[in-house]
């Protein structure tokens, strides 16, 4: 298509025009949402305009099904799938989680092998519960001096497809959630070459399908199917994403099937209209705005890089420390003789300085940098850094051994077989050499520490408590992880 062509249909916003009209009849309401349109108040009003109320609508007549699009929400998916390459959208209102029971379930049955890194967000886990397949999990190379996971190399790929011929599908995250991307299109059309799928976990990744500046994007690289999360970097509201598709080995048959089982019958019309609005804003302004956005993520690190007791990470560290290639909207601060963790400067960046960061670790934190970062929140930043500085930097600080696995965890059963076995629970000091029913976590970034089917290490106890010490929460089936869900051994393992 031309681009001008291409333009003039990028400026059309299907969804919010009808959804527009709509509004502008002042239809009287019988249907849900039961409100009727702000027909009542609440204390909801003390934090939002009543006219929230009034421009919340369900899926009424002219504003299409989500579940079976044929109208409005069918063109503005088209136009999604136009300006990110793919041959097919789908709008998705419960995260980029949605998009990965999604494609997991459409492209794996039971007993089904799929290769993954083991560093992959907890909804990959409920994917392979809800499938019934089986893991293959690769171990990331873990950065020793941020103890950054890390991606997975080529070779290793290669190694694992050769291994594993059977398998169904592998499974890459672009980018990481600290930004680290691999060799995208080798790896997916090595597996290509072996008949295998490749799904892409691209969350993090929406604008990467804007710029020429950042990583290759999955659909370019030519995976078959990914998520983006549109709410996390490319502008839409909180929940809003979407589900990208260009393969003829799922059919659109199973991806349909899954869809529909996941997906709610209710959908936020707030989050399809931000959805219709983002797509137009990142294709018109995207470019030019990551262009901005990177050279400020640049002087950030090097404003941070003169404030005793910080080292800011980007690009340039990461490619020479064994990333392929680095999303430069994320920025990796490393405390370096601050007296202090990172899970400390996370808490006293926001109740002390009003600045809210993506994620702590024990010795990084995170910035995200995305098309809405000002100029003069990094000065906000930069000076906060200042003052804690001045707080908590002393020389010659020896940090503690870090409480990073480095192998992977043994699997005794499969994450299904796991999540529907019979329950004990013990206590924490009890389930070491047990096997998981549960998945516990710290969140941010929630990627499980332990997943249902793996014994349960002594590591693994050693790094909960260390968690537990730190005060962050810990996500788990029992607050805290006090107690854990494990396979009762005594009882019958029923394969499923
Ligand atoms: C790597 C990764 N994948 C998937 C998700 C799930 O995305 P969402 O929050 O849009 O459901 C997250 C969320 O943090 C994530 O970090």
């Amino acid at each position: 298509m031309k681009k001008t062509e291409m333009d003039l249909l990028q400026k059309t916003t299907p969804y919010i025009d009808a959804y527009k009209e709509y509004l502008s009849e002042h239809n009287v309401a019988f249907d849900v949402p039961g409100h009727h349109q702000g027909n009542i108040r609440t204390d909801f009003d003390k934090i939002f305009p009543h006219a929230v109320y009034k421009n919340d609508i369900n899926c009424p007549r002219g504003l299409d099904n989500i579940l079976h699009p044929n109208g409005v929400i069918k063109e503005a998916e088209e136009l999604f799938a136009l300006a990110t390459g793919a041959r097919k959208a789908r709008f998705l209102i419960n995260g980029s989680t949605s998009g990965i029971l999604i494609m997991l379930m459409a492209t794996l049955k039971a007993h089904q092998k799929i290769i993954l890194p083991r560093n992959v967000h907890k909804s990959v886990i409920n994917g392979l519960v809800l499938s019934g397949a089986i893991p293959v999990f690769l171990m990331p190379e873990i950065d020793k001096q941020t103890e950054i996971v890390n991606q997975i190399s080529f070779d290793k790929w290669k190694e694992a497809i050769d291994e594993n011929p059977d398998a169904r599908a592998i499974f890459i995250i672009n980018p990481t959630y600290f930004g680290a991307t691999c060799d995208l299109k080798r790896i997916t059309d090595y597996a290509h070459s072996k008949g295998m799928v490749v799904l892409c976990d691209e969350a993090h990744g929406c604008h990467l399908y804007f710029s020429n500046k950042l990583p290759m994007c999955g659909m370019k690289a030519g995976v078959d199917i990914s998520t983006l999360s549109v709410h996390k970097t490319g502008g839409s509201l909180t929940q809003s994403s979407v589900l990208l598709i260009n393969t003829d080995l799922v059919s659109d048959y199973e991806i349909n099937k899954s869809f529909n089982l996941i997906t709610t019958t209710s959908p936020s019309s707030l989050l399809l209209a931000s959805l219709d609005g983002a797509r137009k804003y990142l294709y018109f302004h995207a470019s030019k705005k990551l262009n901005e956005v990177i050279k400020l993520a640049r002087n950030t690190i090097n404003e941070v890089n003169q404030i005793k007791g910080f080292k800011a990470h980007g690009k340039e560290y990461f490619t020479t420390n064994g990333t392929y290639d680095f999303d430069e909207t994320k920025v990796v601060i490393e405390l370096d003789n601050l007296s202090i963790n990172g899970f400390r400067v996370y808490q006293i960046l926001k109740d002390e300085y009003n600045i809210q960061i993506e994620l702590g670790e024990t010795y990084v934190f995170l910035l995200v940098f995305t098309i809405g970062t000002k100029y003069e929140d990094t000065i906000k930043l930069i000076d906060a850094l200042k003052d804690i500085s001045k707080r908590f930097y002393k020389e010659n600080i020896i940090y503690p051994d870090h409480h990073f696995l480095t192998s992977l965890p043994e699997m005794i059963a499969r994450p299904r077989v796991a999540f529907h076995a019979p329950l004990k629970v013990v206590d924490l000091e009890e389930a070491e050499n047990k096997v998981s029913k549960e998945m516990i976590m710290i969140y941010p970034p929630g990627i499980p520490l332990v997943i249902p089917g793996e014994k349960i290490s002594s590591r693994v106890i050693e790094q909960i408590e260390y968690y537990k010490e730190t005060g962050v929460s810990l996500f788990s089936d029992f607050d805290g992880a006090n107690k854990v869900s494990i396979i009762d051994e005594d009882a019958y393992l029923e394969d499923e």
